[in-house]
């Protein structure tokens, strides 16, 4: 099994314990988001795609009201007990974004995406930046740490081009920050940047 497009195919590779991606701990730099001026107004988070959970638990402790959504129900359920185990409420979704219904339209004051663009099929992005911005609210802003961007040959993770993602998201959303001064684990480091969108406050066209 081969798919990205398909949940069995992460659920296997969490089953074999081969989530290379997985921190096992909070993504620092999201850490920093959460106490940062675009989030502080802003309450309704949603994490898509988010693997075992430890930034939508991280979010919830803080005080942000979250919903998580991967299709991987492996993943989701580990997610379930990390919450339990830190005793907090999160929403969690069993979903493929790309499906999610129209209940969420317009739902999120904050999106947050660390390593799913890179791991959906780079032929699906065009759909995932509408997607994204279908469920964020107006002035809602989408947060995504780009990764990996450099030149690679296939994936997942697929290579993302900065050029490429600014230009795709930046046709419904404005782009409001675009730093690499984040404070990246050491493999990583150099090889991602931070990028900050914000929906118009404007009726969707
Ligand atoms: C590389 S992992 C990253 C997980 C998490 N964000 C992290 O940093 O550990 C990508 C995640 O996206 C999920 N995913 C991929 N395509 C998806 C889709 N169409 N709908 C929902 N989840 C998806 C996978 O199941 C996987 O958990």
């Amino acid at each position: 099994m081969n798919d990205v497009n398909k949940s069995e195919f992460w659920n296997e590779l969490y089953r074999n314990n081969a989530a290379a991606w997985d921190l096992k701990t909070p993504t620092p730099a999201f850490t920093d988001l959460l106490e940062s001026e675009y989030f502080s107004a802003r309450r309704t988070l949603l994490v898509v795609g988010c693997g075992y959970g430890y930034d939508a638990v991280e979010a919830a402790k803080r005080g942000f009201e979250v919903t998580a959504l991967d299709f991987s129900e492996t993943a989701i359920d580990f997610a379930k007990k990390l919450a339990q185990k830190e005793n907090v409420n999160v929403n969690f979704l069993v979903e493929d974004f790309f499906n999610l219904t129209d209940e969420y339209l317009d739902a999120f004051e904050i999106v947050f995406d660390y390593v799913t663009y890179c791991a959906i099929d780079p032929g699906r992005r065009k759909d995932y930046s509408e997607k994204i911005f279908d469920v964020l609210k107006p002035n809602g802003i989408f947060a995504i740490i780009l990764f990996p961007i450099e030149k690679r040959i296939g994936g997942p993770p697929f290579a993302v081009d900065v050029n490429e993602a600014t230009e795709l998201f930046s046709e419904k959303l404005e782009l409001i920050i675009s730093t690499d001064k984040i404070n990246s684990i050491k493999p990583r480091k150099g090889r991602e940047l931070l990028q900050i969108y914000r929906r118009p406050d404007g009726k969707k066209s």
